[in-house]
């Protein structure tokens, strides 16, 4: 029987919150190991402010009066031609000299999916079934292999994902890439509060813990190590993306070489919204600083506000791709602490009822607090926003079917190859109205970019694709 030491006891009980001792008495070593810590990891005087204010209160997302839509590098600005070139250029020799490491968030829990495995070993290819994980290695390995560098890649788990995830990995050999480097880190978590802010108990021996969101990343990463081994191995700048799209340049030159001129902190790649509410985060400006404001929080009137052309205003959406300066993120995080705001989403978390039984509930019954990452946009003293092409790097995998989903996914993986292979010289079956009429996967360890499709279709020698192909290559 192990011992709760008093001053925990008493701090649990400040906080208003002894009820998750409740059922300590009864568990075995290993559970109430498991428990304690679990409470020792909390910070027990500042949850009655937290659930006061997050919890009891609904938090509403301030819109500033001075809020105005962000300015950026437009995609094909003739005007910017020789900034765009000088930003290649740099680019390139930021890369080829090792300067740039990849950073993937892939904590998130993937609900909308339904898929209980970690979503970046989802089988997105569309011939192949290759997972998402494949797609970002792949693309790693090429770039390094084409800039003659080690890239190293940071991949950033959940508590709930991480043994999966590395198991999954060295299932598949590192999928080429040498184990050193990659290297996993494990996000924080945040326990859940029923909707009176008292902490919800999942299990006897187990509080109910959720991921505390992609803002952990930057204080995870100095936690885990990620951080120094950034500056053992002189990478500057961190290239950023989401486990969810397959489609992404793991590392863009243009844009790393442009936040590095433009001495900016942090990047922040562009797409021109579909409509009002494509749920992408928005990127405004209040009082000079860049901030997103995500999707959910834009009130409606200003996401349907439009120019005199009939434009939207906010039409500058966020596919989640970013650059960091790794000094930004050491600032940032300099005194082992960095506050973001939370968010608030009310789930159905499986609960503790009056028997000692775990349950499910039908409606949500709690509340889970996030933190995001562009939260910090504000706090850089240069923000670097620059346009992309979205049929070239933005294929978000969030649910089966539908918009932004595994179906429209992979025939987005398939447009882009074909469209690369077509710029190459080989004979595409589009039918009359435009549409492919093909499925073609190619191994992102082969093609990570426009250029390297052209030297491949050469030396593969290919001509032509017949319609109704499923091709790999
Ligand atoms: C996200 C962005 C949105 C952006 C869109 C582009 C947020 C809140 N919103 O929306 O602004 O326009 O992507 O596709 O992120 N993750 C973790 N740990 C966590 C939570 C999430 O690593 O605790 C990772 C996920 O694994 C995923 C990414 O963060 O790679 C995004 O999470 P998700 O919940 O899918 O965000 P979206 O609502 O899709």
């Amino acid at each position: 029987m192990l011992k709760i030491n008093g001053d925990l006891k008493e701090r649990i009980a400040a906080a208003g919150q002894l009820h998750v001792l409740q059922y300590f008495d009864e568990l075995d070593d290993a559970g109430q190991e498991t428990l304690l810590s679990q409470l020792a990891d909390i910070d027990w005087e500042a949850l009655p402010e937290l659930a006061e204010q997050y919890v009891l209160h609904r938090p509403e997302t301030v819109i500033p009066e001075d809020l105005s839509p962000a300015e950026y590098y437009r995609l094909d600005d003739g005007d910017n031609f020789d900034l765009y070139s000088d930003a290649d250029e740099l680019g390139k020799e930021l890369i080829a000299s090792g300067k740039v490491c990849c950073l993937t968030v892939a904590g998130g829990q993937g609900t909308r999916l339904g898929f209980d495995a970690p979503k970046g070993t989802y089988p997105i290819g569309p011939v192949t079934d290759r997972s998402l994980f494949e797609y970002f290695a792949g693309s790693i390995r090429r770039l390094g292999k084409k800039y003659g560098v080690v890239i190293p890649w940071y991949i950033m788990t959940s508590p709930i994902n991480r043994a999966a995830t590395e198991k999954f990995f060295r299932e598949k050999k590192f999928f080429g890439l040498a184990e050193s480097d990659v290297f996993f880190f494990t996000q924080g978590t945040m326990p859940a509060f029923d909707l009176d802010g008292k902490l919800i108990l999942s299990a006897k021996d187990s509080l109910a813990l959720a991921p505390d969101g992609h803002g952990g990343t930057l204080l995870a990463l100095r936690r885990s190590g990620a951080l120094d081994k950034m500056v053992r191995d002189g990478s500057e700048y961190v290239s950023y993306f989401q486990v969810d799209n397959p489609l992404v340049d793991v590392i863009s030159p243009r844009f790393a070489g442009l936040l590095a001129l433009q001495k900016a902190e942090v990047g922040a790649i562009v797409l021109s919204k579909t409509g009002p509410f494509e749920k992408l985060g928005n990127f405004c400006v209040s009082n000079g600083r860049t901030q997103i404001i995500e999707y959910s929080d834009l009130p409606d009137v200003l996401a349907e506000r439009r120019n005199d052309d009939g434009s939207l205003q906010f039409s500058a959406g966020s596919p989640a791709i970013h650059v960091f300066a790794r000094s930004f993120i050491e600032r940032l995080t300099a005194g082992n602490s960095l506050k973001l705001p939370w968010h608030r989403a009310d789930k159905k978390i499986p609960f503790l009822n009056e028997c000692g039984d775990t349950v499910t509930p039908d409606a949500p019954n709690g509340v889970k607090l996030e933190s995001f990452i562009f939260d910090a946009l504000p706090m850089a003293e240069k923000v670097v926003l620059l346009e992309g092409d979205r049929a070239k790097i933005f294929a978000p995998t969030k649910n089966i079917s539908g918009v932004d989903s595994v179906e429209s996914c992979r025939r987005m993986i398939s447009e882009r190859n074909a469209s690369r292979l077509a710029a190459a010289g080989v004979i595409m079956p589009y039918n009359e109205d435009g549409v492919l009429d093909a499925v073609i996967e190619i191994d992102p360890a082969l093609v990570a970019d426009d250029e390297d499709a052209f030297e491949f279709a050469g030396e593969i020698g290919l001509c032509r694709i017949l319609p109704g192909q499923k091709v790999v290559l």
